[in-house]
């Protein structure tokens, strides 16, 4: 089934609206509300159709926040041979499996070279290309045979050696690794950027892939990212230069790039397996950067040659056995509801705090009733709580043998927990919502995300600050935000002279952010930052954009029938006509400055078409006109501006003469436009 582009757009806003919701969820509110394979299932829809369609991409996407740029921004860079994945076994049974097909091909082999077991560093896969020593190039692993020219970027990392020691280094080899980011530092940066109001990382991975893909070198050089080498690649014909993997590894080691010292020679997958699960029980905890397995490589070069690659993508020759997933158990203290700005109720699981790889959790999702129904969750019981690699734990199931007849079962409120109004079901029948507009759990909300970063970006407006202005009373609506004075705030906890001043300027500076972002900011259902965009170019202003019809929205392209009526209703609701006054008195920026409809050459003007014209369509003419600002209407009246007219024009073109309208032909259109180039 093939979509339209605008129920792409419409899917690609709804994906980053979800997303969006799911970071503050987590890491704001640190309620998440979706779980972290749903979360991932999200976002890689949304990658995938940011790449089928560029011109959906918005630079406030989710992908781009974990620091992905568009990808034509960076050069492309050809690997010297692919790039390879690797199978994985979950169990020492699979491994068995994995060296009984090994043996199948070899005979007896294997088992005499054996194999090396390496730590797998959970990153990003790069190639640095070194010729004569000297590192030229680093890439992205991209699709294995494609990848990313990230070189600058590559330079800015310490531990990578721009020069390899010793002698006599190959004339061009490719060192393979990962590029990871200590756990320690991430956390410490995670904190700076909480202090800094900016937006945090998920989880290690994510960073360091984010910070390898910037732009700016200075962006990459200011994150703390290492590297581990582990494999190399020579241009076709030219040996490597060494026989085995161990004599790889020892000898990148040699020329001063980082191997992880973990790494161990094994003689058969009995041996590998006991050295896994010695890392897997003890020497896990202890490392400083997240690994997600062990990788097992048939140890001679000659035999890995032999064995050859599955599907193109998997060598048969490595395996990755991975760790059970981490699993605790642990205390249901109590389920509690939280309401989103949609006025969504969203159940989730207090925890008496456990740790789980590394991490306490005090928090899991619970999605629905139903899944707490499904599960017969009960508070008070003991839970096995599951954190699948990252991001946000799951409660697997209850331990009901552990019971002792003092658990409760839950129920979904059938209230607001916020306002107490009646909860409603929505049009599917599977989320429960609060309806009340003006309810102050909702409002919360709402004022975060409006002064969110993707929104208008107000620094130093954290959760807590919110909070804290809605329960003095400062603040009711996102207008309000906006005559908060110094002094006000210093009368509040936690705040002195300087940090009131910070954030009333912070405050002040965001009303001049354009109207993509104030659009966004408002919260209008099904409208995220990409729907905003095209209707903040489009419109030009906030009451254009307040005074359009539904069939004059539905003219933006790529924007649908959901968006359009879901902004109309908005801009028809008394509240949101007492809000947009009250921005207005405060001076908030209502324009879109660049846009064609306020500085293209037919900006604010409207347009009739009529007859046949000489070269363009009748389609092609509203473009045109639209893409310069202008907007077309049907019926000429008195605010009509010029009437466009062809051959046969008919009724139009006599009311127009009638009404003393000015009428023109294609070339003085196209004379008109084309001023516009030239002066643009
Ligand atoms: S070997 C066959 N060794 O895991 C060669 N990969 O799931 C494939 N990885 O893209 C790579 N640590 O980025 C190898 N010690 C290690 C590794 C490792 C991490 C990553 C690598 C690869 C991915 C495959």
């Amino acid at each position: 089934m093939t979509l339209s582009i605008h129920e792409n757009a419409a899917r690609a806003d709804e994906l980053r609206q979800r997303l969006e919701r799911a970071n503050h969820q987590y890491h704001v509110l640190d309620s998440p509300e979706i779980s972290d394979l749903e979360y991932d299932r999200l976002f890689r829809e949304l990658l995938d159709l940011e790449r089928d369609f560029p011109e959906l991409r918005t630079p406030h996407s989710p992908t781009v926040r974990v620091g992905a740029p568009p990808q034509s921004l960076l050069a492309k860079h050809q690997h010297l041979t692919s790039m390879l994945s690797l199978g994985n076994a979950f169990t020492d049974e699979e491994l068995r499996e994995w060296e009984g097909r090994l043996l199948r091909v070899t005979g007896d082999d294997v088992r005499g070279l054996g194999y090396t077991a390496e730590l797998k560093i959970d990153g990003a896969a790069v190639a640095l290309t070194y010729r004569r020593g000297i590192l030229e190039r680093g890439a992205t692993r991209g699709n294995g045979v494609i990848g990313e020219d990230v070189t600058p970027n590559i330079r800015t990392i310490r531990d990578i050696p721009l020069r390899l020691l010793g002698t006599d280094p190959p004339e061009i080899i490719e060192v393979r690794g990962e590029v990871y980011m200590p756990f320690d530092r991430f956390e410490r940066m995670n904190e700076a950027r909480a202090r800094d109001g900016e937006p945090l990382f998920a989880n290690p991975r994510n960073a360091a892939a984010g910070a390898l893909r910037q732009l700016d070198p200075s962006v990459t050089a200011s994150r703390p990212l290492r590297f581990y080498g582990f494999a190399a690649a020579a241009p076709p014909g030219a040996p490597l230069p060494f026989d085995s993997q161990w004599e790889l590894l020892n000898t990148l080691e040699h020329w001063g790039i980082p191997v992880e010292s973990h790494r161990q020679l094994c003689k058969d997958v009995d041996d590998a397996s006991a050295v896994v699960a010695r890392i897997e029980e003890t020497g896990r905890a202890s490392l400083n950067f997240g690994i997600d397995g062990v990788v097992l490589k048939v140890n001679s070069l000659a035999l890995q040659d032999e064995l050859g690659v599955v599907g193109g993508r998997e060598p048969r020759w490595a395996i990755a056995r991975k760790f059970a997933p981490d699993i605790a158990v642990t205390k249901l203290l109590d389920i509690r509801v939280n309401v989103g700005r949609t006025g969504a109720l969203n159940p989730y699981a207090v925890l008496e705090p456990v740790e789980i790889g590394g991490t306490t959790v005090k928090l899991a999702t619970l999605h629905n009733e139903d899944l707490v129904i499904t599960k017969d969750l009960r508070i008070g019981d003991w839970v096995q709580v599951k954190r699948a690699g990252e991001v946000i734990p799951q409660i697997i199931a209850p331990l009901p043998e552990r019971r002792t007849g003092s658990e409760q079962p839950w129920r979904m409120p059938r209230f607001c927990p916020a306002c107490k109004t009646e909860a409603e079901k929505d049009e599917e029948e599977v989320a429960i919502y609060c309806p009340n507009v003006a309810c102050p759990g909702r409002q919360l909300e709402g004022i975060v995300h409006f002064a969110s970063r993707g929104a208008l970006d107000i620094r130093g407006l954290s959760y807590a600050r919110i909070e804290q202005l809605i329960g003095a009373g400062l603040v009711h609506d996102v207008a309000d935000i906006f005559s908060v004075t110094a002094d006000q705030l210093m009368a509040l906890d936690r705040f002195a002279r300087k940090s009131a001043d910070n954030l009333v300027a912070a405050i002040a500076t965001s009303k001049k952010q354009p109207l993509s972002r104030l659009l966004n900011g408002l919260g209008i259902r099904h409208v995220g930052t990409g729907a905003a965009q095209l209707l903040a170019h489009h419109f030009g202003s906030l009451d254009a954009l307040a005074s359009a019809s539904e069939e004059d929205i539905l003219r933006v392209r790529g924007i649908g029938g959901t968006i359009a009526s879901a902004v109309t209703s908005f801009f028809s609701n008394p509240t949101t006509k007492d809000l947009i006054a009250k921005l207005r008195a405060h001076g908030v920026e209502f324009a879109e400055h660049g846009s064609a409809a306020n500085d293209g050459a037919l900006a604010g003007l409207t347009v009739v078409i009529t007859g046949t014209l000489p070269n363009l369509s009748r389609q092609q003419a509203t473009e045109l006109v639209e893409t310069h600002g202008g907007h077309v209407t049907s019926s000429v009246s008195r605010s009509t501006s010029f009437v466009l007219a062809g051959d046969n024009a008919g009724s139009k073109l006599e009311k127009a003469r009638s009404l003393g309208a000015t009428v023109i032909d294609e070339a003085e259109l196209l004379r008109r436009i084309g001023r516009s180039h030239t002066t643009e």
